[in-house]
């Protein structure tokens, strides 16, 4: 099927590489001229296992195409996917604009029947609302459909979760746009939940609010366990061999960032909050979150009774490992807490450097080139993101520091393994 893809964004480019591995004929349109020309020449412009390969293969076999020229993009299609940005506007509700604005061009431009297929995360409404402005600003007498398919691939293993996904989720009142979305997803073999348009928006919101909690949920257990004498590692174990809670997303650590939760549990509430709803609990994970992010800065503070002045090395900035994405990383939160402490702060990690670069700009930060180079001289080492390079490391690194003081915010190591190596070690949710 000819298929285009608006945004080659995360989710835009990850989709409409996928979807022509799988056989269709894809034109990816970005109004970002320079990165339509890197991906002309196979170039990924974000760091994602396995994309490159395959971006590389279906531009050889001709079945991916890019370009910034949205009517050229559009010519011949029967379907067109929209996936640019939802970011979050000053009061933490989603700016739909971007949406809206492909919505009218592909309004503008359509020759022929068209279904649209709303890939972007947006509030519970926005479908119905794109339907009425398509059918306001519709320059030809075609019919154009919406249908909504939110995302639920993960930053890291974004290809993988496109080809092995739980589900495939089709909000649609249309039989005619039902039977093409069964047809574009036919090969994956993926089961197909189908259901109405604002369900189908709100799944995807409940999904990441829901695994947001849990996140926040084993981060507070974590805390009670310092406290308590217990083991979180344990007690999500423990927990999570019943079937009805899972063990997956009960990793405690320093919070969750990314592009999505933050700005989709925000989103939410918001949401709730237009029809006079107010979301307790949902309020609550976000507060959570962001206490939690900076927990060892406090742990840090308890130590040493000033920071001014102290060499402080960061290991770990991306917001989870396996991507350069910093975006609501808890490291850009702790840096700006230490600056302001007077800490001189010194970053490595090992993918989003580049990123990091360009992003955390400032006196007291430097750029380390490797791990031993962070901790050589430093007085703590703050352990953000749980890289296997960090996570393999040989500990005895950490005894050489000026001062052998590590703050695990992702318990890379076990309790026995640091006994060993013998250096002052404090991680979340475990007695040290
Ligand atoms: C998340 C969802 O997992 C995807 O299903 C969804 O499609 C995506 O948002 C989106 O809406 O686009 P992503 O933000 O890429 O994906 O990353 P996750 O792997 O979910 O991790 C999010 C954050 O939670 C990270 O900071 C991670 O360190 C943290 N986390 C995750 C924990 O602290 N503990 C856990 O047990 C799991």
């Amino acid at each position: 099927m000819k298929i285009a893809v608006v945004g080659a964004g995360y989710v835009g480019l990850v989709t409409g590489v996928c979807l022509a591995d799988m056989g269709h004929y894809v034109t990816c349109i970005d109004i970002n001229e320079n990165k339509v020309e890197r991906m002309k020449n196979g170039v990924s412009p974000i760091y994602e296992p396995g994309l490159t390969e395959l971006l590389k293969k279906n531009l050889e076999v001709g079945r991916l195409v890019f370009t910034s020229d949205h009517r050229k993009g559009f010519k011949e299609v029967e379907v067109i996917f929209i996936a640019v940005g939802t970011p979050q506007n000053d009061d933490g509700s989603a700016d739909i604009s971007y949406v809206e604005d492909v919505a009218k061009t592909i309004a503008f431009c359509a020759e022929s029947d068209t279904i649209i297929v709303t890939k972007s995360t947006v509030p519970v409404g926005t479908n119905d609302r794109l339907q009425a402005l398509i059918n306001l600003h519709k320059a030809n007498d075609i019919t154009i459909e919406i249908v909504s398919n939110p995302e639920f691939l993960r930053e890291g293993s974004a290809v993988n979760d496109t080809f092995y996904a739980d589900r495939i989720v089709i909000g649609s009142n249309s039989e005619k746009a039902t039977k093409k979305m069964k047809e574009i997803y036919q090969d994956f073999n993926i089961p197909i939940y189908l259901t109405d348009i604002r369900s189908a928006e709100m799944i995807k919101y409940a999904s990441n609010a829901f695994l947001a909690t849990k996140i926040s949920f084993i981060n507070e257990i974590a805390n009670i366990c310092e406290r308590v004498g217990a083991d979180v590692e344990k007690v999500a174990v423990g927990m999570g061999l019943d079937q009805r809670i899972g063990t997956s997303f009960l990793k405690a650590g320093i919070g969750y960032g990314g592009s999505c939760f933050p700005k989709d549990t925000k989103a939410l509430i918001q949401i709730a909050g237009n029809v006079a709803y107010d979301f307790e609990l949902l309020k609550g994970v976000v507060n959570v979150n962001s206490k939690q992010q900076t927990i060892l800065v406090d742990k840090l503070k308890k130590k040493f009774h000033s920071l001014h002045g102290k060499r402080l090395a960061i290991l770990g900035l991306a917001f989870k490992p396996n991507t350069d994405d910093l975006r609501e990383a808890a490291s850009l939160m702790v840096i700006d807490e230490l600056v302001k402490e007077g800490a001189e702060v010194i970053c490595y990690d090992p993918i989003a450097m580049e990123n990091a670069k360009q992003t955390i700009i400032h006196p007291q930060i430097r750029f380390a080139a490797s791990v031993e180079d962070a901790v050589k001289d430093s007085e703590a080492a703050l352990i953000l993101t749980e890289w296997d390079e960090i996570k393999s490391i040989d500990l005895k690194v950490f005894t050489h520091m000026k001062t052998p003081f590590v703050l695990d915010g992702r318990n890379c190591y076990s309790l026995e393994q640091v006994k060993a190596a013998g250096f002052e070690y404090h991680s979340i949710g475990r007695s040290a």
